[in-house]
């Protein structure tokens, strides 16, 4: 089982959820978070060094089997990734993929895969 954890835009949460559901992915968890990534930058104030302001975004998670980590895996990218270029735009995200120890549906008991 893997824990699949994507930092994405808040506005495209809506359509990565689309995503999600139409490849099958339909468990979610998501919550505000904020951060940066490698555009951070010192900056200073008054002589003094300041961490410019944090980004708003939104933290998406997904536990799934591993047969579905690729189609989970493509299905953000193709929702989260900007349409401007190929490549995308700076801040469009991350995916961290972490393995997940065990997974319990609190209603039955069950436990690993099936609870899933
Ligand atoms: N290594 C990291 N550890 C923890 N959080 C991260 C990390 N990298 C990015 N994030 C989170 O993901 C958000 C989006 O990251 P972002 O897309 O800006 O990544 P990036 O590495 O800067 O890539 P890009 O150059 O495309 O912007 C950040 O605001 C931060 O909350
Ligand atoms: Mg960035």
């Amino acid at each position: 089982m893997k824990l699949i954890t994507a930092i994405i835009r808040s506005y495209q949460l809506d359509q990565v959820r689309e995503s999600l559901i139409a490849a099958g992915i339909e468990r979610i968890t998501v919550s505000r978070a904020a951060g940066h990534g490698q555009q951070k930058k010192e900056e200073f104030y008054r002589g003094v060094k300041v961490i410019p302001g944090l980004t708003p975004k939104m933290r998406v998670e997904i536990a799934v089997n591993e047969e579905f980590v690729e189609t989970t895996v493509n299905a953000i990218i193709s929702a989260a990734r900007s349409a401007q270029g190929k490549d995308g735009d700076i801040g469009d995200g991350k995916i961290f993929i972490t393995n997940l120890e065990e997974c319990i549906r609190i209603r039955t008991g069950e436990r690993g895969g099936s609870a899933i």
